[in-house]
Order: structure tokens, then sequence, then C-alpha cells
């Protein structure tokens, strides 16, 4: 097992945070800032979100500490997401925990965000019954949408993704359109509590086609076309709580079919796991929740803390890649010269 507890940084988008996991994972303290400042230019601006990083880890990691009751002398290791992600914000998580675990003399490790994502399930105690190999994880977020085979540590296969926008992307681009703000996800579920998912007739992106690849630019141009007579005219509430919730329906197909073929693909698997900010979303987890139980699996999505991106996630993937590791008489730690990987 660790030399002792992790300290763990994630710093690949919008959110800076910091997490301390004792050595066989229970979660010690955790903090998570997630960024304002991006709202008013629709999107994370790489440069704002590398900046605040910069400003902002300092105060969290000594907090972080502060709550774990631990002095800096009292952590095993160091470790931190680098890659992928935005660079800029990449180098600062990965300069600071790699300055701390030089300045503490403790081995650091370099962490994959997805595959961080891909084991949370795992954490002691987070899924009823455990997460134990292999099983299906799709992954829901701002910047991801894949179905990922997760066969072991180290072991991952990708079955499928997204052949343009990401899930989350969607939401928030569609979220845009009926003018609510951005991220517009939580609203548009909000407002689609109004309408009818039957009301509006959309496509349904890739949907019976082999594979598990995602598409969700032809949904997103639908919209378009069904706002477009309205110019720019007040949408009546009525009819954007009817595309909301038509929308959302049509995500919910479109991904519960994709989730079908990556269970063709996988026929081991008894467990499929849902992780990213979307999967947040109570009408998708709904699906996805009846499409594995009528594959005779269990479905499991981490509580949305540690399905949003956070630090406990960072932290636990180093410690289960260091436990390998040693079992398999590798190195467990990270040359202190990697770079970043913003496509890794
Ligand atoms: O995992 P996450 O917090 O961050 C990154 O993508 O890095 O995911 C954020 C995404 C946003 O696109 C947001 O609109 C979406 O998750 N989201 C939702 C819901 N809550 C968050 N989408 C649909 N329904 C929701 N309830
Ligand atoms: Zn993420």
């Amino acid at each position: 097992t660790a030399p002792g507890p992790v300290l763990a940084v994630e710093s690949s988008c919008d959110e800076t945070a910091c997490a301390i996991l004792a050595p066989e994972g229970t979660i010690l303290a955790q903090r998570v800032i997630s960024q304002d400042g991006h709202a008013d230019f629709g999107g994370v601006v790489p440069e704002i979100a590398a900046r605040a990083h910069l400003s902002l880890l300092p105060g969290l990691v000594k907090a972080t500490l502060n709550d774990a009751n631990l002095p800096p002398a009292g952590l095993g290791l160091v470790a931190a997401s680098t890659g992928p992600g935005l660079i800029g914000g990449l180098i600062v998580g990965s300069g600071f925990a790699k300055g701390l675990a030089l300045a503490l003399n403790r081995p650091f490790v370099a962490v994959n965000h997805v595959e961080a994502h891909a084991l949370t399930a795992r954490l002691p105690g987070l899924v009823e019954g455990g997460a134990p190999f292999p099983y299906l994880l799709l992954l829901v977020s701002g910047g991801h949408c894949q179905c990922i085979a997760v066969e072991g540590i180290g072991r991952y296969r990708k079955l499928g993704g997204t052949i343009d926008d990401a899930a989350g992307e969607a939401f928030d681009k569609v979220a845009k359109m009926l003018g609510l703000g951005w991220p517009g996800g939580p609203a548009l579920e909000q407002l689609a509590r109004e309408g009818s998912p039957d009301a509006i007739a959309l496509p349904r992106p890739l949907i019976r086609r082999p594979g598990c690849d995602f598409s969700f630019s032809g949904l997103k141009t639908a919209i378009a076309q069904k706002l477009a007579p309205y110019g720019h005219t007040p949408l009546p509430r009525s009819f954007a709580a009817d595309l909301a919730a038509s929308f959302q329906q049509a995500v919910a197909d479109v991904v519960a079919d994709r989730i079908n073929h990556a269970l063709d693909m996988m026929p081991a698997a008894r467990l499929l796991v849902a992780a990213g900010g979307v999967a947040a979303n109570t009408v998708l987890r709904a699906r996805l929740e009846e499409t594995a139980r009528s594959r005779g699996c269990r479905f499991a999505a981490p509580p949305l803390r540690l399905c949003t991106d956070n630090a406990v996630m960072v932290g636990w993937a180093a410690l289960e890649t260091w436990e390998e590791a040693a079992r398999r008489g590798q190195t467990p730690f990270t040359d202190i010269a990697m770079r970043p990987r913003p496509r890794w």
C-alpha cells in the first residue's frame, strides 16, 4: 500500500480541487472551487481558468490540509491529474503538486483524468456491492462523452465516443438557445418538467446504428430550426418547456440505445457506471437504470460531487495505480520531469 495519505490536485478544466485520502481510500478532506468568471463568456476560457487555478491553489491546499488535521509532513505522496484537459490548468496543478512533492521529499503520481473518473466507483463503500471489474463506464460531461470498458487498473477500452459535441455541450448549447444561461444543463432539466417529452418531433442521431458512438449536432440543429420562426420575439414558455422536454427525451433515447450496444460489445459486464455532470440528470439516470436492469446489470452513479470534476477521484486513482504497479513489481510513482498531456 501507499506510504501514507495522498494529497491530490485537480485542475484540468474550471474546477480547482484538492483532496486528501488515507492509504486505504478513506476521504480525510476534500474541497472543490467551481470557478466563476466564465459564465459571461458562455464557456470556459482557458487563460482565465489557468490564472484562477494559480491564485486559488495555495489557499485551497492549505485549507484542505487543515480540514484533514494533517501537517504537510504527514503526507505519503502527492498526485495531480496531468491530462487530458486544458494545458494551462494542467501545468499549474501538476507544477504545484510536483513542487510540494519535491519540498516534502515524497513521490509524485501523475493521474489520467478520465482514468480517475473511471475508477471512482471503486472508492470503498461508494457502490453497494462494490464495483468489481469488468464494468461499463458511461462518461457524460461538458467535455467528455464516451463508453469505456473498464477491465482492470490500466486496462480500459474505448468502445465508442462522440463524433461531434459532448452530451453536456449539447445540453449547454440548447439551453443557451432557450435563453437559460451557461452552463444550462440543470436549468434545462428544470424547465423540461413543465413540458411534454413527446410534444415536438426531434431526430435520434445514430440510433440503431452499429457500435456505440454518439452524435448530438443534428439534434442541436433541429432545435435551432424549431426556434427560427420566432426570430427575436420572446419564446412562449410552454413551447420552450416542450422543446426542453423533447430534447431531453431524445438524448435519453439515444444514450439508452448506445448503452445497449455497448453492453452487447461487453458481454462480461454486470455493472453500468455513469459519471460526469450530465449523469446528474434525473430523466437520463432513470433511463440508464432501466436499461441496465433490462440487461440484468446493476446500475451505479456516484453522488454528484464525485461524479463531476473533483480531486477525490484523482487521489483514489493514484492509490489504485500505486498498488497495481507495486503488485506487478513496477515503479509506482512518476518521474517528476514528466510533462502534462492535454490530449492524453
Ligand atoms: O462533469 P462536469 O461538472 O464538468 C465538466 O464537463 O468538466 O459536467 C458539466 C456538464 C455541463 O455541460 C452541465 O450543463 C451538465 O454537465 N449538467 C447537466 C445537468 N447537470 C449538469 N446536464 C443535464 N442535466 C443536468 N441536471
Ligand atoms: Zn472530468
